[in-house]
């Protein structure tokens, strides 16, 4: 059936205006102007009327876990978390598959692709280089054929710490195949802070100590060397400093677009304060959450567009899984998916006047075209997916337990006062959010090729 959108303030690529949107067989099939009589030219179809919102494309969220990272469980499997991502705008996400001890990289994408099974958003894969990479990369044409172009790498996670050296051969054969994520925390720099610090201690701003913003330099700036002598597409995965963020500014103010940033909300929103006490093991991620003039800094880059892609690193934990822990052992990870849009939009453009296109390139397009998903996603244009979001700047609310959609049971975000709001999420031209009642049906997205 043909839907139309009309009476929204759309944010097209080259401004926003007042368009009539014409939804069918899951695209958008036309951008009519508002005096357009959309029930004269498509008779019979329904009409969506956004009451002067804004209308934005859904949301890329470029770096999620949804379900299955490690021993202890995400909180979020495929549907509660696309349901949360839904609830907040969000309609594509890209998780990872990472092959476990000896496990085949096909058979690895197989099970990450039988979970996502039950996506209620459309979803992308990045694929996880381990300490085992020698043995992955001649699997390189097999994995591209399973439609992963995203690659991501660690210079320091259990079982994916990898070296300069090993960047350098894994940057040499995917450079002209795809991306790379790379998660940047210099290892030796962290091993020798642990010496400094009780290996059981339960004052969780140790994790942040330990992992100082010079482990996050030194390891961006060896890898984006490495990057810029390969030639390889590099994004930085949850940029966490004030440092990384100049080093961005640095290298765009010399021209190199190859080089980006992504970053997550609550980088610009906390700070290692939140980590003290009894409760801190709740605000555990790595990189850890630093100063308040790191998150200030990340905000400026934010407002400056020195961020491209804003995602979240969606991987909540249940509250029993996280207290009563110590700084080594904390499964780290946070929720955010269903807040990402809302929060950028409440902070960034209602409060400090970003503008609704910035929002729009930092919050899907930029994703959309690193991963090759654009124009399918990440903009709204004649041909693209029907994927929307409507967000009302009149409307201001606290997030509450109540309102998250997934199947976290705290959230970081629980009573943070918001500006603006998500008021309805179209996905495939079907509404399947309308005030916070997620109606997606599970199993209802599909997998995404990346190019
Ligand atoms: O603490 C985090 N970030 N957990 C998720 C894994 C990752 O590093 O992306
Ligand atoms: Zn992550």
């Amino acid at each position: 059936m043909v839907t139309a959108v009309i009476n929204g303030k759309a944010v097209l690529e080259h401004g926003v205006a007042s368009v009539s949107l014409i939804l069918d067989g899951g695209k958008i099939r036309a951008i009519l102007a508002p005096d357009c009589d959309v029930s004269a030219l498509y008779p019979g179809c329904g009409i969506i009327d956004a009451g002067g919102q804004y209308v934005v494309p859904g949301g890329v969220d470029g770096h999620v876990h949804f379900g299955g990272f490690g021993s202890v469980p995400i909180a979020d499997d495929f549907y509660t978390g696309s349901k949360a991502a839904l609830a907040g705008g969000t309609t594509t996400v890209v998780d990872f598959c990472e092959p476990g001890e000896g496990e085949d990289p096909l058979e690895c994408i197989r099970v990450r692709k039988d979970f996502g099974r039950d996506s209620a958003v459309d979803y992308a894969l990045h694929y996880t280089f381990t300490e085992d990479y020698r043995r992955e990369l001649p699997r390189i044409p097999d994995i591209l054929d399973q439609g992963i172009t995203a690659f991501k790498a660690y210079t320091y996670y259990p079982r994916t710490s990898l070296l300069p050296g090993d960047f350098r051969n894994i940057m040499e054969v995917i450079h002209d195949k795809g991306t790379l994520l790379v998660h940047a925390e210099e290892k030796s720099i962290i091993d020798c802070m642990k010496e400094r610090f009780h290996p059981e201690s339960s004052d969780m701003t140790a994790l942040s100590l330990t992992r100082p913003n010079i482990a996050e330099k030194i390891a961006v700036e060896s890898v984006l060397a490495i990057a810029r002598e390969t030639g390889t597409r590099l994004c930085i995965a949850h940029a966490s400093s004030r440092e990384t963020a100049a080093i961005r500014r640095r290298e765009r103010m010399a021209g190199n677009e190859s080089f980006i940033l992504e970053s997550c909300p609550h980088y610009m929103q906390f700070t290692r304060k939140s980590m003290e006490g009894p409760r801190g093991a709740l605000y555990t991620m790595n990189p850890p959450l630093r100063a308040r003039e790191d998150a200030d800094a990340l905000m400026e880059a934010v407002l400056r567009e020195d961020i491209s892609i804003l995602s979240t690193d969606h991987c909540p934990y249940s509250k029993q899984y996280k207290l009563g822990t110590n700084y080594e052992t904390v499964p780290c990870g946070v929720d955010g998916v269903q807040t990402r849009m809302q929060y950028y939009f409440s902070e960034a453009v209602l409060k400090r006047g970003l503008s609704m296109e910035a929002f729009v390139r930092m919050t899907s397009s930029n994703a959309a075209k690193f991963y090759g998903l654009y124009p399918q996603k990440g903009v709204i244009a004649v041909g693209s997916d029907a994927d929307l979001a409507f967000f009302d700047p009149a409307l201001s609310w606290t997030y509450t337990m109540e309102d998250v959609a997934g199947a976290t049971d705290y959230s970081i975000f629980e009573g943070f006062p918001l500006r603006g709001r998500c008021t309805r999420t179209i996905k495939g031209g079907e509404v399947v959010m309308e005030n916070g009642v997620v109606t997606a049906k599970k199993g209802s997205g599909t997998f995404l090729f990346t190019k």
